[in-house]
């Protein structure tokens, strides 16, 4: 079965995007190596992504249309969405019963995306299969959590770390679902 794995950053306090959802922390952050921390060999083992609308909204105030077109990418919401270009808007759907049966489909891996309010969905319901995380050395204070919503325990075993020059640590993780 196809895995679905988040690839993502954090803040040293947890949080991926500030309060008003920007990340200039990020996207500024000193990167003496010039990596892209291992990002090109990660997305090609994807061909899908998965997005929260305001993940989505985000991306296009960055970039004019969605950038990975070569994927098949769904972008999930309660609301009524005008169509656009790249993404297919998943509205009010069953996101567990969505998800199960993507995986269960041939294909590549699939890219969770974000944002934190997907994240948490995906979590609650044991849908993530392997996480990559790049812990920031920078503190925010405020923001958007990794994991945001409801409140449950869920743990992890990391396989492999690295450190970058950045400072910034890579921690890949697996469910530990004992
Ligand atoms: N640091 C990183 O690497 C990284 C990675 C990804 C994202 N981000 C940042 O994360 C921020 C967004 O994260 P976020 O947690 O605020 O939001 P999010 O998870 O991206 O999106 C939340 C939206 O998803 C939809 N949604 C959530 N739960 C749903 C459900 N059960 N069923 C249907 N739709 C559902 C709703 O859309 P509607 O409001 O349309 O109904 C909701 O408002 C952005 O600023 C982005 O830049 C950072």
């Amino acid at each position: 079965m196809r895995k679905v794995k988040l690839y993502i950053a954090i803040s040293l306090d947890g949080y991926i995007a500030d309060e008003n959802g920007q990340i200039e922390w990020l996207t500024g952050f000193p990167n003496p190596e010039k990596t892209d921390y291992g990002f090109a060999d990660f997305i090609a083992t994807t061909d899908t992504t998965l997005l929260g609308y305001k993940t989505y909204e985000h991306i296009l105030q960055l970039a004019e249309t969605y950038p990975h077109p070569e994927h098949t990418n769904y972008v999930f919401t309660r609301s009524e969405r005008p169509a656009a270009p790249h993404v297919t808007f998943v509205q009010g759907a069953d996101i567990p019963g969505f998800v199960q049966q993507l995986k269960s489909q041939s294909g590549k891996d699939i890219w969770l995306v974000g944002g934190g309010e997907l994240n948490a969905v995906m979590l609650e319901h044991d849908l993530i299969d392997e996480i990559t995380l790049h812990i920031m050395p920078v503190a925010l204070g405020k923001g958007r959590p990794l994991f945001s919503g409801k409140a449950f325990e869920k743990r992890f075993k990391v396989v492999q770390t690295k450190v970058y020059a950045s400072g910034a640590i890579e921690s890949v993780m697996l469910p530990d679902r004992h």
